[in-house]
């Protein structure tokens, strides 16, 4: 990881320009470099041309595959993760996540599929939070409240990307402007997706800014772990290491309180199907039609840990989520209605896929006792989520 803690300025300098993409050609038992882990070097990338925006600016896609078939497709748009295939207990490779085929319907109409979202996972109440005495004004782009960065967010940029063929990585560079969406200072981030030879997707989240500012970055897929989007998520078996809750008002806004998951249907300790309580009498249910909450996840400042969990019992898929975020968005895609495309032919249905959002709590910025999302100058904000995939 030695390349991303170089200084951003080097790589601004070195990087904004198109980098040879070289498909890796290791072959199996290829010893020429100690210190290389053979996990990562098997990783090949390759790079396509995706598509072009609305205005004009080309977006690629780059393809991580590692030597057990694991794929993974992401473009330079919104950082999208456009297509995850992994193998089913009988070792059948197919793709679990939403999404489209072309750009121009990410472009036209998404609900994050597959996206990096910033500067703020989630929402903020009223658009509004203060810094040190100045009150700055955001997008109201959910009802009353702004949700996941604004209008023009980081799932609609066209990030610059750059292939760490030793890393079998992915590092995509965003510069947001000052008050760029409405939030103060320049904020530099990268994000590096790395494959990983056991299974694992691993999502690394750095920021700088010259100007006190909130940061809350998260990945936004949706998946239906049995590889077949006409089918609901709600077997989908989901365990969440959490003890507690964040409830939340009509508007989806926390109310303060951290809720004790004990004898409520937000209790996923042990797994159990997404569907089992979705639909009982519950007023927390109903707020978010369905699951639409962020968890308290249990052993923060412990670093990197096993946060949640997806098991789909008929193709055997499970995913592990790690992160050392202190919270998890459950999201049961309660807004999927049928409408949107499906990659699949036909369209996206109600609750045919989930997310698993790891970040830090909703309208962080206006709840004092919630862990904190203010990034300074001379800090580097940096978090890890990885999604990690087997069957059982
Ligand atoms: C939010 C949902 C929202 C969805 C897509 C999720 O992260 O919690 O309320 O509908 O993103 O927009």
């Amino acid at each position: 990881m030695n390349v991303l803690k170089r200084s951003f300025y080097c790589m601004t300098l070195l990087s904004f320009a198109y980098f040879n993409i070289q498909c890796k050609g290791e072959k199996k038992g290829d010893n020429t470099s100690e210190e290389m882990p053979q996990s990562k070097k098997m990783v090949t990338i390759s790079k396509a041309a995706f598509g072009v925006t609305a205005d004009s600016v080309q977006v690629d896609s780059y393809t991580l595959k590692n030597q057990q078939g694991m794929e993974v497709q992401i473009i330079t748009y919104g950082g999208i993760i456009t297509s995850l295939k992994v193998p089913n207990k009988a070792g059948v490779i197919e793709d679990v996540v939403l999404g489209y085929p072309t750009l121009a319907q990410y472009e036209k109409s998404s609900p994050y599929f597959g996206a990096l979202v910033g500067r703020y996972g989630n929402r903020i109440a009223k658009g509004k939070f203060s810094l040190d005495g100045t009150e700055y004004t955001l997008a109201t782009n959910n009802g009353p409240n702004h949700l996941h960065g604004g209008e023009k967010g980081f799932d609609k940029v066209v990030w610059s990307a750059e292939v760490l063929d030793d890393e079998g990585a992915l590092k995509l560079s965003y510069l947001s402007k000052d008050m760029e969406e409405g939030y103060p200072g320049n904020l530099k981030t990268i994000v590096t997706y790395t494959l990983t030879e056991d299974n694992a997707l691993e999502v690394f989240y750095e920021s700088t800014t010259d100007k006190k500012t909130i940061v809350n970055l998260t990945q936004h897929s949706y998946f239906n772990l049995s590889g077949d989007f006409s089918k609901t998520i709600l077997d989908h078996e989901i365990m969440i290491n959490a003890d507690a809750f964040i409830p939340v008002d009509k508007t989806l806004i926390p109310t303060g309180e951290l809720k004790e998951v004990a004898n409520t249907p937000f209790d996923f300790r042990t797994a159990k199907p997404i569907g089992q309580d979705i639909d009982v009498e519950n007023d927390q249910l109903k707020n978010g039609l369905g699951y639409d909450h962020c968890w308290v996840l249990n052993n923060q400042n412990q670093g990197i840990r096993l946060t949640a969990t997806a098991f789909d019992k008929a193709s055997g898929r499970f995913m592990e989520v790690f992160s050392d975020e202190p919270g998890i968005q459950l999201y049961t895609g309660n807004f999927l209605d049928g409408t949107l495309p499906s990659k699949q032919g036909g369209t996206y249905a109600y609750r045919t896929g989930f997310c698993l959002e790891t970040q830090h709590y909703p309208d962080s910025p206006n709840q004092k006792e919630f862990p904190s999302v203010v990034l300074n100058p001379g800090e580097t904000y940096k978090t890890k989520t990885s999604f990690k995939f087997s069957t059982k």
